[in-house]
């Protein structure tokens, strides 16, 4: 869908339907409303004084107007209580009413926003509006064959504004854009099946990335994993027909001097479990255990189209975990490329060793900051739900600096502890460390895990697994891949360069 910024006043536009939001508990229509409302012989304020309309968070009506406004329709959408209103409501209300209205196959709106909503943040306003937009919208449909003809698509959304407010709206508009595109792609990523997302198609969609300036992309085959002694990622793609890749990108957008930030990814395209196979209930969902990996691809092409004034770089270990004749098993023990060994007690563990490789080979770029991303475990949807970021590390001031950014994109991150205590449960009796501990604190136990590997840079985990898919829609996240922590650590970004 096109965003347009138009110049005029909503009432005298026409349109299909022009969007107007209300709060449930304002007295009285006020401001464009109310102009709309007299306009058009009270036809909202018959439908708020009738009860029919309350403004609810994300309450939807559509009203003819029969010609009495140059528009065919108004649709109302609720925005709830002022005193409870933030960004995520914005974000919700206006992937609500353009979804009901391309269910309704309308194929444009108009709207405008009162910029003032919250004080001093008119460009996050916009951003909300523009980002709920396009976030609802998405749909994954390459492999529908049958009925495409059928499939609906709201084409173009009409911003009416007044001419002094166009570039800070503009702008606005191009940052959410250029974000929501990110989302998008990691979406995309993440709902393809594996069999169309391979650790090979994952590389070449990193290739793809690199084709915008200031990116580059390095994709280390299995020959070379040998020789650098990956061994740990190797061992997990030993089960599979699929290559393994190790990807690397890179955005030189700070000067040359200056460390980077490395965001990792977990790039396991299937995971079966292994030889500790997983039972076949939803394993089908195990095609989304890349999600980390697209969500930092996804980061990396944002700022690099942000054009951030920093370095970052993306590294993702790809590979399948598939049980056969040449799988790694339980018992075995592997020298990882830290050096350090490990012994496998679950196969299923797998991404916590893939991501030992990369976390010890991330080190070498002498990072200001790492972060990883990973459907990491089961534990944390326990622990925290399926809606929730679990976020373990070693620097608070960095994990300040995500926890803020989370403030902003309405993504729900919550911290668990990371003790020494807990150490304790991944020694191994006759190597390092084990894969896996016991039943308990499975989460904390893998982040435990993952800091062993972590050098002396800043660095924290993020626990993806709830959050990167979901089996309802939620309000801007339909049904499926959410390409969560893309907007997240964009922001993360973003901040970064305002200091
Ligand atoms: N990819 C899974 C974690 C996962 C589970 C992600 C559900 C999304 C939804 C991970 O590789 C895994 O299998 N973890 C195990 C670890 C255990 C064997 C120590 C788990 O969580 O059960
Ligand atoms: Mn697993
Ligand atoms: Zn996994």
């Amino acid at each position: 869908m096109k965003i347009f910024v138009k110049k005029g006043v909503l009432a005298d536009t026409k349109s299909q339907a022009i969007i107007l939001t209300l709060f449930e508990d304002s007295k009285k229509l006020t401001g464009m409303a109310l102009e709309i409302d007299q306009k058009s012989n009270g036809l909202i304020s018959e439908m708020i004084s009738n009860g029919d309309f309350e403004a609810k968070p994300s309450q939807i009506s559509v009203i003819y107007t029969r010609g009495s406004l140059p528009a065919k329709r108004i649709a109302l959408v609720g925005l709830g209580k002022h005193s409870e209103f933030s960004l995520e409501k914005l974000r919700a209300a206006f992937a609500s009413v353009m979804r009901h209205l391309r269910n309704l196959n309308i194929k444009e709106a108009a709207t405008s926003i009162n910029l003032n909503l919250i004080p001093r943040k008119k460009d996050q306003v916009i951003q909300a509006v523009a980002e709920g937009s396009l976030l609802g919208l998405y749909q994954y449909t390459p492999f529908k064959t049958v009925g495409r003809e059928d499939l609906k698509e709201m084409d173009q959304l009409n911003i009416i504004a007044n001419e002094k407010d166009f570039s800070v709206i503009e702008s606005a508009i191009k940052k959410a854009r250029i974000i929501t595109q990110a989302v998008y792609f990691a979406r995309d990523l993440v709902s393809a099946p594996s069999n169309e997302m391979t650790p090979s198609i994952m590389a070449q969609k990193a290739r793809e990335i690199a084709r915008r300036k200031n990116v580059s992309c390095q994709v280390l085959d299995k020959d070379k994993m040998k020789e650098m002694g990956m061994n740990a990622l190797l061992a997990v793609a030993s089960g599979s027909n699929e290559e393994p890749k190790f990807i690397i990108l890179e955005y030189a957008g700070g000067k040359k001097s200056e460390a980077p930030v490395v965001l990792v990814g977990k790039g396991l395209t299937f995971d079966s479990g292994g030889i500790s196979i997983k039972p076949a209930d939803k394993m089908d969902e195990m095609k989304t255990d890349m999600s980390g990996g697209a969500a930092v691809m996804g980061v990396i092409m944002a700022a690099a189209d942000l054009q951030l004034p920093l370095n970052i770089t993306v590294l993702i270990p790809a590979t399948e975990n598939m049980p056969s004749g040449t799988a790694y098993k339980p018992g075995d023990i592997i020298k990882s490329y830290s050096g350090k060994t490990i012994e496998v007690l679950n196969t299923d563990a797998e991404g916590r060793l893939i991501l030992a490789d990369a976390l010890a080979y991330a080190s070498e770029f002498k990072p200001a900051a790492v972060i990883d991303v990973a459907t990491l475990t089961g534990a944390c949807i326990v622990a925290l739900g399926d809606d929730v970021i679990g976020m373990l590390g070693t620097d608070d001031k960095l994990k300040k600096e995500i926890d803020k950014a989370a403030q902003t994109t309405g993504e729900l991150v919550w911290e668990l502890p990371l003790w020494e205590s807990y150490h304790e449960l991944i020694k191994s009796d006759i190597a390092d460390y084990k894969n896996s501990g016991s039943r308990v604190a499975g989460t904390i136990t893998a982040a435990a895990f993952l800091s062993k590997f972590v050098g002396d840079s800043p660095w924290v985990h993020l626990d993806i697994a709830g959050p990167s898919w979901t089996n309802k829609d939620k309000t801007y996240i339909p049904k499926g891949a959410s390409g969560v922590a893309v907007r997240l650590l964009v922001e993360f970004l973003r901040n970064r360069v305002q200091k």
